[in-house]
């Protein structure tokens, strides 16, 4: 076999927008001065209603928070929308949507800006005011996009919720962010699948008495319930006109509230405001994807997750791209999907993740061979990404041309963190190398010493850059605790790293308690108080074990009441729970039954000893010393090794 080469670089097709000199250059002005580096991108990116007093003030670590562009005003969706159909580009397309049995919608500027407008209207003819909470739950369709900038047009923050949420897990984040209408559709479909997104609002709704409006969007011709506060998308959008006054926004207005899992089982709404969050926004995009209107960019990302907000609405829209959209699933009608809608649109950005090209790679690259010659630039997010799938995202999708942009960055960073600027130095399997500019990247041990060189650790952020989270929905106490405390001075990503010799960083995964399934994170605690809600479970703990498509799968360990046996329909049981409480991708791939967990005295589950053991590296279950009991590792050794 061929000896593969450590690292790779890649030669631009046409001059890029960052070369290795500007990288270097930019990066050292964004952390020597970020005042004059980030005004100068303020400007070049965005379209102000008010200049702004003071590129930054304040520090995330303290009660006043850290605020970016003080003074300024600014609309996002002027920016994503307006401003390029008054320079003239109204005709150029802003959306291709690919619905679910291949019907092509196209979508240019202009029309978007009637859409979002007349949206706007219908949100402002039904009450709600610049601050007041929109929750958004909705399949991958046009009007999800819609749904998002109208929200921002009018001033009000929205909260996409991701629709495999259940109805449980919908309830919990309306509840918490205090929404007072919701958009949704009668149903989603992926693929031969119909999912009934509005029987689920129903339920939801039974605990929100303070919604005042649902907003539903009928996409098939079948017939939901109707309550009373229902109002009917399409009729109410036919009621207003196309006038609709952006609304002035203070640069420190909350845009969106995003709701991600933590290590309590309540998820945490990480609150997004307006300017700095637009500007990081549109100027990564541009920068990683080397993008420049009239590239064809299709993030596969679903708009309920954080990917979904950045990269396939806000940046791209504000930097004039062509977006493409992909309702269905990327296996149906067949395997070869994803390739026929790369060659039927001409793609030249596809930003994907590794479990999805786990998932399409398993079917053979027979599928793959359809005309990819217009892709330039690959991007991976989620999870980290294994060299093998690398190269075969290298090799057969990018015909060894394409350089990966593997980012890695999470909700509450707002924008890419680390990553390899497709034209600016070298990549290497696995690693997402360098800090985007204006990030300060350490790996810390544990007693919070840096490591210098080469080494691993715990990666932590220094300092603030514009797109960060600025809080917790309601609870700046959690806010400070989870992610400042750990680290006194940083932004403890909860994320280990390692920098090899040359100082190429890799991400290498969660080391808290957060379980990532398929590029979702789900908290061990989530899952946990979801089956411990079962009368006959008095206790679980639950760990990810490595899989080869979803990255980790979740392997649950359950305690039964005293009297309960252990059924099938027990088991089956359980995972309905958890499928209720949060979602079927939160299914349990595995659940065993123990007598016992292993603790540490102060109670907390030792759940990397319970890793080693089910994955059959007992000979060393590591540190010991804070167990407090041997008894429950003896009887699960026995029970695991029979
Ligand atoms: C967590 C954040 C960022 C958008 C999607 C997920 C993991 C994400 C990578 C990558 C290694 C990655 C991390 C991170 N992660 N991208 N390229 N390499 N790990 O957003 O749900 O907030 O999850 O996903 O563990 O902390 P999220």
């Amino acid at each position: 076999m061929k000896e593969k080469p450590e690292t790779y670089e890649f030669k631009p097709d046409r001059a890029p927008l960052v070369d290795k000199n500007t990288y270097d250059a930019w990066y050292a002005e964004s952390i020597s001065d970020p005042d004059s580096f980030w005004s100068k991108k303020a400007s070049q990116f965005i379209d102000w209603f008010h200049p702004w007093d003071e590129v930054t003030s304040g520090s995330p670590d303290d009660d006043e928070g850290v605020q970016w562009f003080n003074g300024g005003q600014l609309n996002v969706s002027y920016n994503c929308i307006d401003r390029h159909v008054l320079a003239g580009h109204g005709q150029d397309v802003a959306l291709l949507h690919e619905g679910n049995n291949g019907e092509t919608k196209s979508i240019n500027y202009k029309e978007l800006l009637d859409e979002v407008s007349l949206l706007g209207n219908v949100l402002r003819k039904r009450g709600v005011k610049k601050g007041d909470r929109v929750c958004i739950y909705m399949p991958m369709v046009p009007e999800a996009m819609y749904a998002m900038l109208a929200c921002a047009r009018v001033g009000a923050v929205h909260s996409v919720v991701f629709a495999g949420f259940s109805s449980e897990a919908l309830a919990a984040r309306i509840k918490d962010a205090e929404c007072s209408f919701i958009i949704t559709a009668d149903v989603g479909v992926r693929g031969d699948k119909v999912i009934p997104l509005k029987e689920r609002v129903d339920q939801a709704l039974l605990q929100c008495p303070d919604v005042m409006h649902t907003l539903v969007l009928k996409t098939l011709d079948n017939s939901v319930p109707t309550h009373y506060t229902d109002l009917d998308y399409r009729y109410e959008v036919s009621q207003v006109s196309t006038q609709c006054e952006p609304e002035v926004m203070d640069s420190e207005a909350p845009l969106f509230i995003l709701y991600t899992s933590g290590s309590t089982g309540k998820p945490k709404g990480v609150v997004h405001t307006t300017a700095g969050y637009l500007l990081y926004a549109a100027f990564s995009h541009a920068c990683a994807f080397d993008y420049r209107p009239g590239d064809v960019y299709w993030c596969m990302a679903d708009i309920g997750w954080i990917t979904g907000h950045t990269y396939a609405v806000y940046g791209p829209l504000c930097n004039r791209a062509t977006c493409v959209m992909f309702e269905g699933v990327p296996t149906y009608p067949n395997p070869s999907r994803t390739w026929e809608i790369v060659e039927k649109h001409k793609v030249s950005v596809l930003y994907s993740m590794p479990t999805l090209l786990r998932s399409l790679r398993r079917f053979g690259d027979q599928h793959v061979y359809h005309d990819r010659s217009s892709l330039r630039i690959l991007g991976s997010v989620g999870e980290p990404i294994d060299p093998e799938t690398w190269y075969w995202f290298l090799n057969v999708i990018g015909e060894d041309r394409c350089p990966i942009v593997d980012t890695w960055w999470q909700t509450e960073t707002g924008g890419f963190a680390l990553l390899p600027l497709p034209w600016s130095g070298p990549q290497k399997p696995g690693y997402c190398m360098r800090p985007f500019f204006g990030i300060q990247p350490l790996i810390l041990d544990e007693k919070g010493n840096e490591i210098q060189g080469k080494g691993a650790g715990s990666l932590v952020l220094k300092g603030t850059w514009p797109s960060m989270m600025r809080t917790l929905w309601k609870d700046s106490g959690r806010y400070a605790d989870t992610y400042f405390k750990p680290f006194k001075g940083f932004y403890f990503t909860g994320d280990g790293a390692e920098r090899d010799e040359d100082g190429n960083l890799r991400v290498t995964g969660r080391v808290d308690d957060a379980i990532n399934v398929s590029g979702h994170l789900i908290g061990t605690a989530e899952l946990e108080s979801a089956l411990t809600e079962h009368s006959f479970i008095v206790e679980a703990a639950v760990i990810g074990v490595p899989h080869s498509i979803k990255g980790e799968a979740i392997y649950a360990f359950v305690i039964l009441a005293q009297n309960v046996v252990e059924t099938k329909e027990l088991l089956d049981e359980l995972n309905s729970l958890v499928c209720l409480k949060i979602g079927s991708f939160a299914k349990l791939d595995t659940i065993s039954v123990v007598s016992g967990l292993p603790k540490t005295r102060s109670g907390k589950i030792m759940r990397r000893v319970l890793r080693k053991i089910v994955t059959y590296q007992s000979d060393d279950l590591g540190d010991l010393s804070t167990l407090a009991d041997p008894e429950p590792i003896e009887d699960l050794l026995q029970q695991f090794q029979k």
